[in-house]
């Protein structure tokens, strides 16, 4: 994934958006192939610079930060981060005038899965009054961020923003900031066509484009993205028991089926709620139990959550093969905003699920390389 990265837009430094997917494995890796860190609060930067990773390579990518956020990140050397209202410059001036600030701008594509523009990303129209605020205040403005929204749809959101940021860099140098820095954000899909291809050909041509009319290399801006889902969604499998069956009539003569699995809307299954996923599943017989002859009948189905709480139905009425305790449902692409924004809820250990590694060869190469260099700069 990171060398197609590399490969498909070459000038733009992928700095991983932790959150998607903070597994100690997923971050490791990334640090070991020379990402950059998105990191939008504390305790993410603290985790990041636990492996070593230099503060330099961090964005503090929260427009609205505690203070303990601006605090923590002073004393610890992390230099750049975005903003978007005039509050959080007043609050970047009380706590860490030296931040380098980059304002986000608002460039939503309206059919992203998850729109973020309601909650953050100034105006454009806002710039100038923000820009007049961060002179008064005597802050360095250093370039401009935006997301166009996760899991994007329409590539011109892309080459529309980055053409407005390049209005608002034009401003900013009038004003006398020497704007250096382009971030153009996630949204990136991570999925694989039937090759074998990551599907990103078409945002890296749209991306490549924009920045060659709007920010050629000579205008030696340093462009970064802020890819969350591109890097964790495809790099994990979700596997799931079945540990309970009821049999109930459908009401024409047949029976419909309810199932239990150990994870639910309080766990990785969140994503359904927060976002917006649809997760495919297959079925996996266990190899504990007799082996189905012939194809399963299929039936209505309800698959339900571990908890105590009805509203943890995970599918409600679709069609699938009968399942018995012990069989289980498979999830791919489990990998972004799933674990991460899961809960203990009722004491079941969801945070925690029990994991397993495949690292490819060149991975484990990567990891092991980064190791020794980290040793010898020990
Ligand atoms: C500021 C910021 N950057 C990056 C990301 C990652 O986005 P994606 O997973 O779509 O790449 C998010 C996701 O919410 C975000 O809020």
């Amino acid at each position: 994934m990171g060398l197609a990265w590399c490969a498909a837009m070459p000038r733009v430094v992928p700095f991983y958006a932790i959150k998607c997917n903070p597994n100690p494995g997923v971050v490791r890796l990334l640090a070991a192939l020379g990402a950059g860190f998105d990191c939008a609060s504390l305790g993410e930067v603290q985790q990041v610079l636990d492996l070593g990773v230099s503060p330099s390579r961090i964005i503090f990518a929260h427009p609205c930060k505690r203070p303990c956020d601006i605090r923590y990140a002073r004393e610890h050397g992390v230099g750049l981060t975005t903003f978007d209202t005039e509050s959080e410059l007043v609050k970047i001036a009380n706590f860490f005038p030296g931040f380098k600030c980059v304002l986000r701008i608002r460039a939503d594509d309206p059919e992203a899965r998850v729109p973020l523009g309601l909650k953050y990303g100034a105006n454009p129209e806002e710039a100038p009054k923000l820009l007049a605020t961060a002179q008064r205040l005597g802050l360095d403005v250093v370039g401009v961020s935006f997301h166009v929204g996760s899991a994007c749809k329409n590539l011109a959101a892309y080459s529309s923003a980055i053409e407005k940021a390049r209005e608002i860099f034009d401003l900013g140098n009038s004003l006398g900031f020497s704007m250096q820095l382009l971030d153009i954000g996630g949204g990136f899909t991570g999925h694989f066509d039937s090759c074998g291809n990551v599907m990103f050909g078409d945002i890296a041509t749209t991306i490549n484009g924009a920045l060659a009319a709007h920010f050629p290399p000579e205008s030696g801006v340093q462009v970064i993205a802020e890819p969350g889902r591109y890097f964790a969604e495809t790099a994990a499998t979700l596997l799931t028991p079945v540990y309970g069956v009821r049999d109930r009539p459908d009401g024409s003569g047949g029976i419909k089926k309810d199932y239990w699995i150990t994870d639910g809307l309080y766990g990785s299954f969140n994503c359904i709620l927060y976002d917006g996923q649809n997760p495919e599943y297959l079925v996996l017989r266990s190899p504990e139990l007799p082996a189905i002859v012939g194809s399963a009948p299929v039936f209505t189905s309800t698959i339900w959550g571990p908890t105590c709480d009805s509203a943890d139905c995970v599918y409600k009425d679709v069609q699938l093969p009968l399942l018995r305790n012990s069989d289980f449902l498979c999830f791919p692409n489990a990998g972004a905003y799933t674990v991460a924004g899961a809960c203990d809820f009722n004491g079941i250990a969801m945070t925690s699920p029990r994991l397993f590694y495949v690292f490819s060869d060149s991975a484990v190469d990567a990891l092991v390389e980064g190791v020794e260099a980290g040793a010898k700069e020990e």
